[in-house]
C-alpha cells in the first residue's frame, strides 16, 4: 500500500518541488493539514506559543504594554492576552495559507516584519520565537509529528524566519 501510495505521489506531482520555498506539494499539504489542528482554537494555541516564550525569556512580556505586569500563572485568563495570542496564530494562518503563492507569502511576511522592525525587535528575538513554536508545533501534534512533517515544518519556517530576518537587518 505505502509504495503503491508513493507511485501515485509521483504521478500527482506530490513530490515536485517548488523552487521558490524548497517545498514540495506533499510538504505543503503536511504543513497546511497539521495547521488546520493548530488553529482550530487559536486561543488556546496562541496562548501555549506565548506562554512558553515568557516562561523562557520573562523579559519579553515587558514589551506587552497591555499585560506586562500580569503574573505568568494569570496570563492564560487575561483577555488582552488571549486576544494577542490568537491574532498570531490568525497570521500564522496566513503565511500557511498562502504557501501555494510565494509571492503573496512575502507579502504577508514583510509586512509582518516591517512591523515589528518599526518597534525595534531583534532577530535574535524572532530566533527564539521560531524554536518555541517548533516545540509547540511537536507537543501539540503528538504522534502526528512524524519526521516528514518535522521536516516539512522545518522548512516553511524556515523559509519564513528568512524572510523575517531579511527585512529587519535590512
Ligand atoms: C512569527 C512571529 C510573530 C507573529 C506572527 C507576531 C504577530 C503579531 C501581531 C499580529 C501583532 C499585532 C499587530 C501588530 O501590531 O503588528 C503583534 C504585535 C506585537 N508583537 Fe509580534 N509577532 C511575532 C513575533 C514577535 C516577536 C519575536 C516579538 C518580540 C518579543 C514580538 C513582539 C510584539 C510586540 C511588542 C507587539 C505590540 C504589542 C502591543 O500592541 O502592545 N512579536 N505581533
Amino acid at each position: 500500500m505505502g509504495t503503491f501510495l508513493r507511485f501515485l505521489g509521483f504521478w500527482t506531482n506530490d513530490f515536485k518541488v517548488d523552487e521558490a520555498t524548497g517545498l514540495t506539494e506533499r510538504q505543503k499539504k503536511l504543513v497546511q493539514n497539521t495547521w488546520a489542528i493548530i488553529k482550530k482554537d487559536q486561543v488556546a494555541s496562541g496562548c501555549a506559543v506565548m506562554l512558553a516564550y515568557f516562561k523562557e525569556y520573562p523579559q519579553y512580556q515587558q514589551y506587552f504594554g497591555a499585560f506586562k505586569d500580569v503574573p505568568l500563572n494569570e496570563l492564560q485568563n487575561n483577555k488582552r492576552f488571549q486576544a494577542h495570542c490568537a491574532s498570531i496564530i490568525a497570521t500564522l494562518s496566513s503565511v500557511v495559507d498562502s504557501l501555494h503563492d510565494f509571492g503573496l507569502l512575502e507579502a504577508n511576511i514583510i509586512t509582518l516584519a516591517e512591523r515589528h522592525k518599526k518597534r525595534g525587535q531583534t532577530k535574535e528575538e524572532f530566533q527564539n520565537l521560531k524554536e518555541v513554536i517548533r516545540n509547540v508545533l511537536r507537543q501539540a501534534l503528538g504522534k502526528q509529528y512524524t519526521m516528514d512533517v518535522s521536516d516539512a515544518w522545518d522548512k516553511t519556517l524556515n523559509v519564513m524566519f528568512l524572510k523575517i530576518y531579511e527585512i529587519i537587518a535590512s
